[in-house]
């Protein structure tokens, strides 16, 4: 389908998803939402796809939410809307994303960036939660997300002083997966999400679905959780291909089912 506030592309078993509104910074509004939803939920039924990226311009992966679009709603156009309900969506695909961060990832931006199980970011990568400083706060998941990726107190710290931190900072607290030179994050991607969805599709959704797991219950309920996923990957094509290729000492050709 056609889409106008982003670019999709497909390279081997890559798909690619390219925040584009440059005049606004890849501002989040309706319309990019319902295209990056329905395309990623598109893209995650697709057994030709093995991993998802998620990426922007040099200068912002997304600068937040649409600012302009909100700003003169109430609390009941708000709720009537359902302007972020659909994001969950995009947090529930099954395979793996990867959000490529380049430039600003302020608010709704950071945000979609947490929604991703992978964060490569470039050394000029920027992220805040400035939503405080608007008189709101974070809308699709930042609060609970970032307590989540580096505990309470330097998620509040973020939250509530809405500070912008570099990739360094980002590095060093544990927000993103790694951080390399602008001049490398598009390679870096391309071998990063190549690599991903390379392996097999039936584990890579297995080892999600645990990892997710760990932040959604306990313990006990965790570890039965990913007992199963990797007792049930026993019966894929997948895992008899993977390990018959370690006893041949070559690589394995998985077909992903
Ligand atoms: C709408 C935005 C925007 C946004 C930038 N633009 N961010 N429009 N919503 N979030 C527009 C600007 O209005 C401007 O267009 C153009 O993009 C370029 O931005 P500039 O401000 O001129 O660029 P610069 O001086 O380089 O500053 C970059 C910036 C600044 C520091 C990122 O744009 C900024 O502070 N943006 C807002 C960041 C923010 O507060 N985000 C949180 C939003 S709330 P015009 O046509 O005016 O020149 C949020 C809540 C999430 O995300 C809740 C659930 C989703």
């Amino acid at each position: 389908p056609e889409t106008e506030t982003i670019r999709v592309e497909r390279r081997g078993r890559v798909a690619w998803i390219t925040l584009d509104r440059p005049e606004a910074l890849n501002a989040l509004n309706a319309q990019l939402m319902r295209e990056v939803v329905a395309t990623a939920k598109e893209l995650d039924a697709d057994d030709g796809v093995g991993a998802i990226v998620v990426t922007g311009s040099e200068k912002a992966f997304a600068a937040g939410a649409d600012i302009k679009e909100m700003a003169d709603k109430s609390a009941a156009e708000m709720r009537e809307a359902d302007h972020f309900g659909p994001w969950l969506e995009f947090a529930r695909v099954r395979k793996p994303v990867i959000a490529v961060v380049s430039g600003y990832a302020l608010g709704g931006g950071f945000e979609l960036a947490l929604m991703c199980d992978v964060i490569l970011a470039s050394d000029t990568a920027q992220f805040g939660f400035p939503e405080i400083g608007l008189g709101v706060i974070p809308g699709i998941g930042g609060t609970q997300r970032i307590v989540r990726a580096i505990g309470y107190p330097k998620a509040a710290e973020l939250v509530l002083t809405g500070r912008r931190i570099d990739a360094a900072e980002a590095d060093s607290l544990g927000i993103v997966s790694r951080v390399v030179p602008a001049a490398e994050l598009q390679a870096e991607a391309e071998r990063l999400a190549t690599e991903i969805a390379g392996r097999s599709l039936p584990a890579l959704v297995a080892a999600k679905a645990a990892l997710d797991a760990a932040l959604e219950t306990g313990l006990e309920a965790g570890l039965a959780l990913e007992a199963e996923q990797f007792t049930a990957l026993f019966d894929t094509e997948d895992q008899k291909e993977g390990m018959a290729a370690f006893r041949e000492k070559r690589q394995p050709e998985f077909r992903h089912r």
